[in-house]
């Protein structure tokens, strides 16, 4: 079953003879729980097809399918609200909120959604990622590779069928690398959730079970290295998990927080600090959510 399809897709920026065709034509489609790396030369376009199939860019021409759906139909308000909820997005400079603690940077999509966050997951995922006894800290405080484990829960807080990400080992070390993709492949085996991963190195682009080459915007090889679901025990069961907890999402979304908030067994922060400065920070929030910033110093 296929998760996205891309049809046809191009983006150019400016115009004249400062004319970038950044993607020109590129269709392909990903099947549930894969796991795929994109590789190609700097400036071939990577960055921006995961930004569109990632809904923080709009196309000039062409369409993006997400479990069936022509996403770039969407409104743009609901758009952010099904990006947060279906898609988790790791870049290579974490992008985390400086004055928020681990716990609080990883649970902001949950914030951002006035939801209610479920204390179990959380826990589960802080420990996976050796967080635990860092959940208070702030981002300043950490290693490089600890940030970017803060950036991978914040990405699988909401259990995403779908999660992209750009370059997520640009920044580390050969030991922090490999970490970094094991928790990859782990929400890829364990969860079976879809991943599509950008990389330039080529060890890491083996991990994968499909690599997908760009050139010049286009796609110029496509080789299936490993079946789909390889290393999943029970990839039905772990997909149809995946979607239950994507319908779940959906569903607590259109609910009001105070409603569910006594009928879940998620629990709010008590203080209510963390929603008022995720408040106060709303406009700097959506902008990193976005990557508007650090990321484009590199370019
Ligand atoms: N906002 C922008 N305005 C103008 N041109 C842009 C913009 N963003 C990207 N480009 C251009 O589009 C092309 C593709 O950029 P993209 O960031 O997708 O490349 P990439 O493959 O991710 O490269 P890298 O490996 O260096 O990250 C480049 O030539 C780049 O200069
Ligand atoms: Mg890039």
């Amino acid at each position: 079953m296929e998760i996205v399809r891309v049809e046809n897709l191009k983006k150019i920026y400016g115009d004249d003879e400062n004319e970038v065709r950044a993607l020109n034509g590129v269709s392909f489609s990903v099947e549930k729980g894969d796991f795929v790396a994109i590789t190609g030369s700097s400036g071939s376009g990577k960055s921006t097809l995961l930004h569109l199939m990632g809904l923080v860019d709009t196309p000039t021409s062409g369409k993006v399918f997400i479990n069936g759906e022509d996403v770039y139909t969407k409104k743009e308000d609901e758009l952010a609200i099904y990006r947060r909820r279906q898609i988790g997005l790791i870049y290579q400079f974490y992008n985390l909120i400086p004055t928020l603690s681990v716990q609080e940077n990883m649970t902001l999509p949950v914030l951002m959604d006035r939801g209610t966050i479920n204390k179990e997951r959380m826990n589960e995922l802080l420990e996976q990622l050796g967080l635990t006894d860092r959940r208070k800290h702030l981002p300043n405080q950490l290693s490089g590779g600890q940030q970017q484990r803060v950036s991978i829960g914040r990405a699988l807080i909401n259990s995403p069928a779908l999660v992209l990400a750009d370059e997520p080992t640009g920044n580390l070390d050969t030991k922090n690398s490999r970490e970094v993709v094991e928790l990859l492949k782990y929400a890829n085996q364990k969860y079976g959730q879809t991943i599509v991963m950008i990389t330039h190195d080529e060890d890491i682009a083996l991990q994968a079970n499909r690599i997908i080459t760009i050139r010049d915007g286009k796609i110029a090889s496509d080789s299936r290295i490993r079946e789909v679901g390889h290393g999943v025990s029970n990839r039905a069961k772990a997909v149809e998990e995946n979607s239950n907890f994507a319908e779940k999402n959906e569903r607590s979304g259109k609910e009001k927080t105070d409603e569910i908030a006594d009928k879940s067994n998620g629990v709010k922060f008590s203080t209510g600090k963390s929603v008022e400065s995720v408040d106060k920070n709303r406009e700097f929030v959506e902008k990193i959510e976005k990557n508007e910033n650090t990321d484009k110093e590199s370019k």
